[in-house]
C-alpha cells in the first residue's frame, strides 16, 4: 500500500509517460507540477490537458516556480513556446487543486512518519519540489519507499551543457539533495533514450496502428515535433523520449537492459560542469548507493509505449 505520484515539468515527453502511465492503469494519487520544460504556469496546464485527453481526473497540485539559487531555464527550444509542441487542445474543465507541491508531498511523508503509506515517485521533471521538503524536514525522507527519476548522465554526455543533463542543470542543488539521500532508486539518465531513441519508421508503424482516437492523435502530433528536433539535433529520424523510458522502467523493469549500481554525486560548483553527474564506481563518497539505467531494451520500450498507447485509445 504505497502513495503513487508524479513530479512533472510538463514537457511532450512528460505527457507522453503520463499517458503511458494511465493506459497501464497504474494508479496514480497525484501530480506535482514543477517549472523547466516551461514555467509552472504553462507545465500545470499542459498537464490538466493531457489528462483531459486521458479522461482522467487526477489531482494536480501546482509547485516550484524557481530553482533553488540562480536564474531559471527553459527548454521551449526543445518543446516548442507551449511545451507540448503546438498541439491543439482539449475543452474541459479541469482545475489544479488549491494545494501546493511541495504540502500534498509534505503531507504524505509526514503520514508515513506516523504509520500511513509510504510514497513512491516518479520524477521526470527538475527535483525542486521534492528536495525542497527535505530541505525543510531532513527526516520525512524516510517515508520515500521509492523513487525512479529521469535525470543526469551515466557516461558524462551532457544535453545541455557538454556535462549536464536538463533536469539536473535546472536545479542542481534540489538534484544534490535528493540523491543524496536516495533511498531505492532507479535513475533513468540521458544517454540510454538517445542510444536506444526510436527510428522513425518505428514511430509511424506504431501510430498507424493506433489509428484516430483523440488520444493517439495527440501523442502522435506531440511525436513528429520531438522527431524534427532530433533530425535538427542528431541529423537522423529519431524519436528521443527520456521520460516515457522512465515510465517505461517503472512499469516494466525488463526495459533497463544493464545497470549500473553505485552512488551519484552532483556538481553544484564548476567551471564547465553545474548539474553534471558523477558516478561513484569505486564508493570513495558517502552517496547512496543506487541503479542506473545505463541500457535499455529498445523493442520492450517500444511494445510498452504501443500497448500503453493502444490501452489508453481503446478506451475512447
Ligand atoms: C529531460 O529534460 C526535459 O526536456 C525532458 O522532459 C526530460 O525530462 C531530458 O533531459
Ligand atoms: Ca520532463
Amino acid at each position: 500500500n504505497f502513495v503513487f505520484a508524479v513530479d512533472t515539468d510538463g514537457g511532450i515527453d512528460d505527457a507522453i509517460a503520463l499517458m503511458m502511465l494511465i493506459g497501464a492503469g497504474r494508479k496514480i494519487d497525484f501530480i506535482t507540477t514543477t517549472f523547466g520544460n516551461v514555467d509552472v504556469e504553462q507545465a500545470t496546464q499542459n498537464i490538466l490537458d493531457t489528462l483531459a485527453i486521458c479522461n482522467a481526473d487526477i489531482p494536480v497540485h501546482k509547485g516550484a516556480s524557481d530553482p533553488t539559487v540562480g536564474e531559471r531555464i527553459d527548454a521551449v527550444y526543445v518543446h516548442g513556446q507551449d511545451g507540448l509542441g503546438g498541439v491543439e487542445r482539449p475543452q474541459h474543465l479541469l482545475k489544479p487543486s488549491g494545494e501546493t507541491a511541495h504540502n500534498a508531498l509534505r503531507d504524505v511523508l509526514r503520514k508515513a512518519e506516523l504509520g500511513g503509506p509510504k510514497l513512491q515517485i516518479l520524477t521526470i521533471g527538475p527535483l525542486t519540489n521534492l528536495a525542497e521538503v527535505l530541505r525543510e524536514e531532513p527526516d520525512l525522507g524516510a517515508g520515500i519507499d521509492r523513487i525512479w527519476t529521469m535525470g543526469g548522465t551515466c557516461h558524462g554526455r551532457g544535453n545541455v551543457t557538454p556535462a549536464a543533463e536538463f533536469n539536473i542543470l535546472c536545479d542542481p542543488e534540489a538534484a544534490k539533495m535528493v540523491l543524496s539521500q536516495a533511498v531505492n532508486t532507479t535513475m533513468i539518465p540521458w544517454e540510454p533514450s538517445l542510444h536506444d531513441a526510436l527510428p522513425g519508421d518505428v514511430v509511424d508503424g506504431i501510430f498507424d496502428r493506433l489509428g484516430d482516437t483523440i488520444p493517439a492523435k495527440f501523442a502522435e502530433h506531440m511525436c513528429a515535433f520531438m522527431r524534427q528536433r532530433g533530425q535538427t539535433w542528431y541529423h537522423e529520424d529519431l524519436l528521443i523520449l527520456p521520460d516515457p523510458l522512465a515510465a517505461a522502467a517503472l512499469l516494466d523493469p525488463e526495459v533497463i537492459a544493464r545497470t549500473i549500481v553505485c552512488g551519484v554525486l552532483v556538481e553544484t560548483g564548476g567551471e564547465f560542469a553545474r548539474g553534471a553527474t558523477i558516478l561513484d564506481h569505486e564508493g570513495k563518497s558517502q552517496a547512496p548507493i543506487i541503479g542506473i539505467m545505463e541500457q535499455a531494451d529498445r523493442t520492450k520500450m517500444e511494445r510498452i509505449l504501443e500497448g500503453t498507447l493502444a490501452a489508453l485509445a481503446s478506451r475512447h
